[in-house]
């Protein structure tokens, strides 16, 4: 069978990329391992997780702050089981959502393990071992990521008292003490869900701070948010060894900064320190695919590897593991694929912490600024002072605007608050476009919104807030 793209992994790269180019008259092939299409995102990923952060957040509210508004509920109950059958019924509309979309694209598909043979060679050999050899002008490589676990610590992850984020989204008890190592966005959102429904949560992290990486401003009041939330943080530490332990497990800890080594006891341990590339069994080595030091597929800015027609996009190749930065880069490559220019813009791509409140970023921190140099000038507005935010008791969080000293520019917008997922968009828009913190200030925005507080942070990068 031959085809014009054939594309290992149907994550968020993979089928967004097949659909792109069947849209552009290309011939296409999918070649997945799993039953379903949809990746580790829709499978095991930010689908189901975020069905998890929406029903356990609907639960801790109905038990907390109700009455304040004048809504007198009983204690609510938990039903663990049909809260994780809702959480699979989202999953599998949203994987069925893809294979209708493959169909009506007219993509053909292979469910089995891919292997590069070459170029324009793809062996897939199905669960009973038949092999299917598949020829194409174009091979893409969007096999994404797996767990990486904790680096030089050996740590069997059972999925049951040991876990993943795979087997963080399936416990069938709320634990009653949830050890996590790692304090970035899996550990904290994971973290959020089990804290919610009842779980005492001690999130341990290497660095001084979680979410490294985030503006630091955010992640130390994210921190302090989390603190009142009830979530316990051991910072600075150092995970040496997670053991289990009769029932639950052991995870020995110890100061990174060096000190006395300690350990704590759980009924379940979180691993959520990072994610790999994923290319076991992919034939890249006979192949002659070039990976880098970090064993990701090295491409050119045209997502080509330094095999002709062998493509790579995605959690596979460098760049931030986010489903968006896949996708993105899936429609660019297809666009290439058939001959037009595609392009990701990768100065801005917004991240998201899908916990509550959310914290939302794009571009630059201001640490980044200061360490290259540039001279910037930062508008700051609190969610306490705007009016939507008092209604809804929403107020924790701030946004954060940054902005060129001489040219007014742009350069990275923060957020902590409520809806900040959504919020950052506007600073994403406005960012592609170039935009001034001066346009972001006159934008006319709707009251009362959370929104406001984005226009009132860029008015306090070049003149001053009308609230504060
Ligand atoms: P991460 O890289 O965000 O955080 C891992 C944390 O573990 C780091 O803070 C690191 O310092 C810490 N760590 C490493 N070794 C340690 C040790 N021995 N002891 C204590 N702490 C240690 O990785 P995470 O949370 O596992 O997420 C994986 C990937 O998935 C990330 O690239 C993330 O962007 C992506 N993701 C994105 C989501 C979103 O956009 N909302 C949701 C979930 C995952």
């Amino acid at each position: 069978m031959s085809y014009d793209v054939i594309i290992i992994g149907s994550g968020p790269g993979g089928y967004v990329c097949a659909i792109k180019a069947a849209q552009l008259g290309l011939k296409v092939a999918v070649v997945e391992k799993r039953p379903t299409f949809g990746g580790t995102c829709l499978n095991i990923g930010c689908i189901p997780s975020k069905a998890l952060l929406h029903a356990s957040e609907m639960f801790h509210h109905a038990g907390h702050g109700m009455d304040a508004l004048g809504v007198e509920v009983d204690k609510p109950k938990l039903n663990l089981e049909k809260m994780m059958a809702h959480k699979d019924a989202t999953v599998k509309s949203n994987v069925d959502g893809v294979a209708f979309l493959f169909k009506k694209n007219k993509i053909d598909s292979f469910i089995g393990h891919g292997k590069v043979l070459g170029e324009g060679k793809v062996c897939v050999t199905d669960a009973d071992g038949k092999e299917t050899e598949l020829e194409a002008k174009n091979v893409v490589i969007a096999t994404g990521s797996d767990v990486a676990g904790i680096p030089g610590v050996k740590v069997e992850i059972d999925e049951k008292v040991i876990v993943s984020s795979t087997g963080a989204i399936a416990l069938d008890k709320v634990p009653e003490h949830i050890v996590v190592v790692g304090g970035g966005v899996i550990g904290l959102e994971m973290g959020s869900v089990w804290g919610r429904l009842g779980a005492k949560v001690t999130v341990i992290e290497y660095l001084d701070t979680i979410l490294g990486g985030m503006d630091a401003d955010v992640s130390k009041q994210f921190q302090r948010i989390l603190a009142k939330q009830g979530m316990d943080f051991k910072l600075g530490a150092k995970v040496t060894g997670v053991k289990t332990s009769g029932k639950g497990a052991t995870v020995s800890f110890e100061p990174v900064k060096g000190g006395d080594a300690q350990s704590i006891d759980a009924d379940v341990v979180l691993i959520a320190t990072g994610r790999k590339p994923f290319t076991e069994g992919l034939g890249l080595e006979d192949a002659g695919v070039v990976l880098d030091e970090r064993g990701r597929v090295r491409t050119d800015t045209h997502y080509q590897t330094n095999v002709p027609g062998v493509y790579a996009i995605g959690d596979v190749i460098a760049g931030p593991m986010l489903a968006h930065k896949a996708e993105d880069e899936g429609v660019a490559l297809a666009e290439i694929m058939a001959g037009q220019a595609g392009h990701v813009n990768y100065e801005v791509i917004p991240s998201v912490v899908y916990t509550q409140p959310e914290v939302a970023a794009v571009g630059k921190t201001e640490e980044e600024l200061k360490q290259a140099g540039v001279k910037y000038k930062a508008g700051k507005f609190p969610f306490t002072a705007n009016g939507r935010a008092r209604a809804m008791q929403a107020q924790d969080g701030f946004v954060k605007v940054l902005a060129d000293a001489e040219t007014d520019r742009v350069l990275g917008v923060h957020i902590i608050g409520f809806g900040a997922g959504e919020m950052i968009h506007e600073a994403a828009v406005l960012m592609e476009f170039g935009g001034s913190s001066e346009d972001l200030g006159r934008t006319c925005h709707a009251h009362p919104t959370m929104s406001e507080a984005v226009k009132e942070a860029a008015l306090a990068t070049f003149a001053k807030p009308i609230h504060l």
